[in-house]
């Protein structure tokens, strides 16, 4: 069902810090800040060639990803996104197989302006989940 790996998703504390360091000591294809305000982040994307690497940095009062640094004040690896053909048919599939959805359970649209949705961590070996819907054939 899963296709290529879309993108890492990094939580970070200070995302000017963390995109010095990927341009100037990782040498990185470092893309420009996009503020997201409807989804609680700053967003920056790092081409990888084969996937992507996306530092978020909180934005706003209700960020999601405020409790997760705060938990990991130094940031860490967020989610992993992979991507799906049709993602109303992935969520019948995991919800029939017991796998929780997060949220109400619907497709929202996400940072690419996909439909996306996310999967507990519980369900998937302490590792949250983001379901990308791309078009097969086009590179997200
Ligand atoms: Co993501």
């Amino acid at each position: 069902m899963i296709g290529r790996l879309n993108h890492i998703a990094i939580a970070v504390p200070d995302l000017p810090t963390a995109v010095a360091r990927y341009r100037d000591l990782l040498g990185a294809d470092v893309g420009p800040p996009q503020p997201l305000p409807e989804h609680g982040v700053t967003v920056v994307f790092i081409d990888t060639g084969n996937s992507k690497v996306e530092l978020l940095e909180p934005l706003g009062e209700d960020s999601p990803i405020a409790a997760f640094l705060a938990k990991n004040p130094a940031g860490g690896m967020h989610h992993v996104c992979f991507e799906v053909p049709d993602i109303a048919t992935a969520a019948a599939r995991l919800s029939a197989g017991g796998a929780r959805v997060l949220g109400d359970g619907r497709p929202k649209t996400g940072a690419h302006g996909n439909p996306v949705l996310f999967l507990h961590p519980k369900d998937f070996d302490g590792t949250l989940i983001e379901l990308e819907e791309v078009a097969s054939g086009s590179a997200g």
